[in-house]
């Protein structure tokens, strides 16, 4: 274990480095080194005889505890894991608190007992939040206090341990071993380090809040998100101003998995129909297209707009927002040089719907078609989901579960659906594309 006597770290940035440093050469941050002492970073176990595991002993799996809101609930997997540490995080006035609030009366546990840590609401605004949200519930304590030690402290004292600990906010936390102001990077390590070692030596869940700065970045940057096994990110939704819950780090289960909210009197409420709600406001307009493409553990219809024009300034820009710049790269260049498409001295512009994050390739035939459709100034004939990989040749590769997001595709009611050439299937509405190439005839009067 790395353990020098003493280390300095960056109060901006997190930077850690076992010299002193005037300049932080991370953040360039003047004068921010603050000293830490490897005892208070470190859990200096004297246990050197640690008991060896072996692969074919059976070992109990960790219990899970539901939660009654189901489509959260989905996203973790089955439910919260005892003894994980989670995160909640997001901007100011995102919901954070409401959600939290909302998670105390969602546990599906008749033992022990919800224990909500306020350290920077007071105890009016915390019961009236409970009262306006019609939650009653006997089994949810309150504590109010952001000094870690007396929150450790009064917990032990409680008779009953509880089974699961929230906090609003880590930033609100101090420790009395630290010597800097709340919120600053080392009292948020050292308050979530007491945290999460209080969750595992209890086996105690807890979920805190931890609040993301103006650049998105969660304060206390990086260091939290590693300290703890799930990351919740809360997120606002600009073009309908929905709440996307999205797992971005789970220890316990698949990540990029997301729920959609919508915020009422009585809290974030799950909006049920994600189809119909990703595809509301589409419109076979010229640089338009549809796909479907795996968010999480379950398939998306996801709108792909392109724009492609003439550039403002001397070089051609790219900008992306959902899809991968890479991908985006490489669907233009093929464009380009397979099918002559005059794309590259221009200002080229990519969204999915609601900025939603796909990682996934076979978006690429649906990037290019909105492409060609921008360049065209023209829709498709057809209202059209295009389904595929593009390979570096123009050729259309087979994508994965290519049988279910074609079924999605024909409930969807569009009139085309282009895939790669494929014998399986056997519709009037499929459309095989085998090479970018085939997709221009789409763009010819009375072809398909
Ligand atoms: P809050 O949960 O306090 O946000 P955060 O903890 O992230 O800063 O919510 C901000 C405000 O919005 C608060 O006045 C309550 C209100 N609100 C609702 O009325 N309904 C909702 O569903 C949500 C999420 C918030
Ligand atoms: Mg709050």
């Amino acid at each position: 274990m790395r353990k020098p006597e003493k280390y300095y770290i960056c109060n901006n940035c997190g930077y850690e480095s076992d010299k002193w440093f005037a300049k932080c050469p991370v953040c360039n941050e003047l004068e921010s080194a603050v000293e830490y002492t490897a005892d208070i970073a470190f859990d200096s176990s004297n246990d050197e005889n640690k008991q060896i595991i072996y692969i074919d002993q059976s070992i109990d799996l960790p219990e899970k505890i539901s939660l009654k809101m189901k489509d959260i609930n989905e996203a973790l997997n089955g439910g919260i894991v005892k003894g994980g540490v989670y995160l909640l995080s997001g901007e100011p006035g995102i919901g954070k608190s409401t959600l939290l609030s909302q998670l105390a009366n969602s546990f599906e546990t008749s033992e022990g007992f919800v224990l909500y840590v306020s350290g920077e609401e007071s105890t009016e605004q915390v019961l009236q939040r409970f009262r306006r949200l019609g939650i009653k519930d006997k089994n949810i304590g309150l504590i109010f206090e952001s000094n870690v030690e007396k929150i450790l402290k009064s917990i032990n004292n409680i008779n009953k341990d509880p089974t699961i600990v929230l906090i609003d906010s880590i930033q609100t936390l101090k420790s009395e071993s630290i010597d800097s102001v709340p919120g600053s990077i080392m009292q948020v390590r050292e308050s979530a380090r007491m945290i999460v070692d209080f969750a595992k030596k209890k086996n105690v869940t807890v979920i805190m809040i931890s609040h993301v700065n103006k650049e998105g970045a969660i304060a206390g940057p990086k260091v939290l998100e590693h300290m703890v096994d799930c990351v919740l990110q809360l997120d606002l939704e600009k073009s309908s101003g929905l709440r996307l819950l999205k797992v971005t780090k789970n220890r316990f289960g698949p990540t990029d998995e997301l729920v959609l909210l919508e915020i009422t009197e009585k809290g974030l409420k799950p909006i049920e129909n994600l189809t119909s709600y990703f595809l509301s406001e589409y419109s076979n307009e010229p640089g338009n297209s549809l796909t479907i493409a795996k968010v999480g553990h379950r398939f998306l219809p996801i709108e792909i707009q392109a724009l492609v024009s003439n550039p403002v300034y001397g070089s051609p820009r790219r900008v992306t927002s959902g899809i991968p710049m890479d991908r985006l790269l490489m669907v233009i260049a093929v464009l380009s040089k397979k099918l002559k498409l005059p794309v590259d001295s221009k200002d080229i512009f990519v969204n999915t719907s609601g900025g939603l994050k796909i990682s996934d390739s076979s978006i690429d035939l649906a990037v290019a078609l909105s492409l060609i459709s921008s360049v065209f100034d023209e829709p498709p004939n057809f209202t059209s989901v295009a389904l595929g990989e593009i390979g570096l040749d123009g050729n259309v590769r087979g994508i994965s579960l290519l049988e279910k997001r074609v079924d999605i595709a024909l409930k969807l009611g569009v009139e085309v659906i282009i895939i790669p050439n494929n014998k399986i299937f056997k519709n009037d509405k499929i459309l095989f594309a085998e090479n970018v190439k085939d997709l221009i005839k789409l763009f010819r009067k009375g072809e398909r």
